[in-house]
């Protein structure tokens, strides 16, 4: 057997189809500002890659970079200043910051309307209320390549391997909404194999190389692989690997690959939940 192979590409075009069509219905088109200290090579590429879906969807975005020496407080009074601008609907902060800079203080100054990344404690809440407004862009995007591909978790049996705060908690919490059995393993979980075979709909985010194996896994499962680790090579382009090893595909019956496979959702919910962050402000 091998497993359905859940691409990411369609169901990201599909969901900015979508958001632009939102987009477009608004007043004016809804404006990302994002914020980049310092020249990290990762966080340029990122940034720019955001920027440029933005403009794509029929969104507006501008991006500010500051010198990475920039003083916490210098970085809080921008904030606030966005925050006080009509013509701004969303504010994303690129992590992460520079180490002299309390990155829960600065996350946690964000008008939480215009949060757009979901990490305000105010929409940690609203997610684990039961009612989000804006949620974390990878776990909402893994939750809309799921529905695309007509999967649905209700009843099922789901287990999160990671329980980072951009993946693993805020994905328990929109599963636990989506009326799935929610179990959230991590790296002190004991016979982590024997937890993962159990589910139904396996997500893995923990940054480890090929860590699930196919022994791992349950005959029939869907399996999620939101890793993405680079493999340098000599001479030659990094090659990226997830989190599950590509012969999970011969128990699963669905396997999202890397890269190609969650990724491309995440910059699209991002699309979508600056959209959001306008039509909520609208109102
Ligand atoms: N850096 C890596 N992932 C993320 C993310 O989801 N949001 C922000 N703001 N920075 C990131």
């Amino acid at each position: 057997m091998s497993a359905r192979v859940l691409a990411g590409p369609p169901a990201a075009e599909a969901l900015l189809a979508q958001t632009a069509a939102r987009a477009a219905k608004l007043a004016k088109p809804p404006h990302l500002t994002i914020l980049r200290l310092g020249e990290d090579p990762a966080s340029v590429s990122y940034v720019a890659g955001k920027d440029k879906k933005a403009k794509e969807t029929g969104l507006s975005s501008s991006v500010e970079v500051m010198p990475d020496t920039t003083t916490q407080e210098a970085l809080l009074s921008r904030i606030a200043e966005l925050n006080a601008d009509a013509n701004v609907n969303g504010i994303l902060v690129q992590l992460p910051l520079p180490s002299h800079i309390d990155e829960e203080k600065v996350l946690s100054a964000l008008d939480p309307d215009k949060d757009v990344d979901g990490f305000h404690p105010v929409n940690v809440g609203r997610l684990w209320a039961g009612h989000p407004h804006l949620a974390p862009c990878t776990p909402v995007g893994v939750m809309s390549l799921l529905s695309h591909y007509g999967y649905s978790v209700a009843g099922k049996r789901a287990v999160i391997v990671g329980r980072s705060r951009i993946v693993g908690r805020p994905l328990a919490g929109l599963l636990l909404n989506a009326s799935a059995t929610v179990t959230v393993a991590h790296s002190r979980t004991p016979n982590l194999g024997a937890v993962t075979r159990e589910a139904d709909f396996l997500f893995v985010a923990v940054g480890k190389a090929h860590l699930i194996t196919p022994d791992m896994v349950g005959a029939g499962a869907v399996v999620i692989d939101v890793g993405i680790n680079r493999l340098e090579r000599e001479g030659k382009k990094a090659r990226l690997l997830g989190d599950v090893h590509p012969d999970v595909a011969e128990v699963a019956r669905a396997l999202t690959p890397v890269p190609g496979g969650v990724g491309p959702m995440t910059i699209a919910q991002l699309m979508a939940n600056t959209v959001s962050a306008a039509e909520g402000q609208a109102q």
